[in-house]
């Protein structure tokens, strides 16, 4: 009788425990377009960056659905509401907001709730790493992550 309540408890838990920590602590990816009517001029912006357009370096050359080139052209690859394929979710295509933002469904249902603002040299370097991108330049690259240059 004890030891199956304990099983049931910890079931319990464990059912439970998974979607919390999904949808309270890292929520879920939703896409650039779901950031425009409250911060339009960003995403204005964001538009004209290399980063909005980085999967069409991969269709040239038909490289799209490859696992090793989206895991740094896409959003949220592999992550709860990020990118899949191409096929399926193309929306979530290119270097998007969340990409250095972290998932927004929390921040989108509750816009007090944080974003990471600034994840410094590292979160670039996830991408541009030594081997992609041996000059980058965190400072001098920062500037221009919404396109026109940050006041
Ligand atoms: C419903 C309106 C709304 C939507 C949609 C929204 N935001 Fe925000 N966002 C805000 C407001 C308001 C603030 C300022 C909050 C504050 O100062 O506490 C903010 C602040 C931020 C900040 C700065 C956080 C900080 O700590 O200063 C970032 C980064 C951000 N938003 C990113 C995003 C991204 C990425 C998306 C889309 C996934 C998004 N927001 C969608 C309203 C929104
Ligand atoms: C998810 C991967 C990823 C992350 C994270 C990322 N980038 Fe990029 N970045 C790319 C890719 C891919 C390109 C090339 C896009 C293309 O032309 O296809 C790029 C291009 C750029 C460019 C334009 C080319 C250049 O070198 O001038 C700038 C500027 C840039 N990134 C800055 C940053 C900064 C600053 C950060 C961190 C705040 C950052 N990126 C984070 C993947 C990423
Ligand atoms: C580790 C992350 C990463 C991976 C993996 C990656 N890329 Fe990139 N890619 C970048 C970054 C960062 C840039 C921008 C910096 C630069 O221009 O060198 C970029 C830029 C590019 C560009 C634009 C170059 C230019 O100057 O116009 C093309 C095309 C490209 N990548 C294709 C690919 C292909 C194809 C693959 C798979 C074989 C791939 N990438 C895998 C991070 C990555
Ligand atoms: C390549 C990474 C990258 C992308 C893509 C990106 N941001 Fe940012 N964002 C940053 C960084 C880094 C900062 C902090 C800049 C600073 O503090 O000078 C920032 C700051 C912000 C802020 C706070 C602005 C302020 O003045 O305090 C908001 C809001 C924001 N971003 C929203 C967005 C939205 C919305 C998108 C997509 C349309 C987006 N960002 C795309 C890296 C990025």
């Amino acid at each position: 009788m004890r030891l199956k309540n304990v099983y049931g408890i910890s079931i319990l838990l464990l059912v439970l425990n998974v979607p919390l920590m999904y949808s309270e602590k890292s929520g879920s990816y939703v896409g650039a377009t779901q950031c425009e009517p409250c911060h339009s001029d960003i995403s204005a912006g964001y538009q004209t960056t290399r980063h909005a357009k980085a999967i069409d370096s991969l269709k040239k050359s038909g490289q799209e659905n490859l696992p090793a080139c989206v895991k740094c052209h896409v959003t949220g690859f592999e992550q709860d509401g990020g990118f899949i394929d191409y096929d399926l979710t193309p929306e979530m295509a290119g270097v998007q907001c969340e990409a250095c933002h972290g998932p927004g469904s929390n921040h989108i249902a509750d816009p007090t709730s944080d974003m990471i603002k600034n994840g410094g040299p590292e979160l670039c370097r996830q991408c541009h790493t030594e081997k992609q991108d041996p000059k980058f330049n965190f400072e001098e690259k920062v500037k221009y992550v919404h396109g026109t240059p940050l006041q």
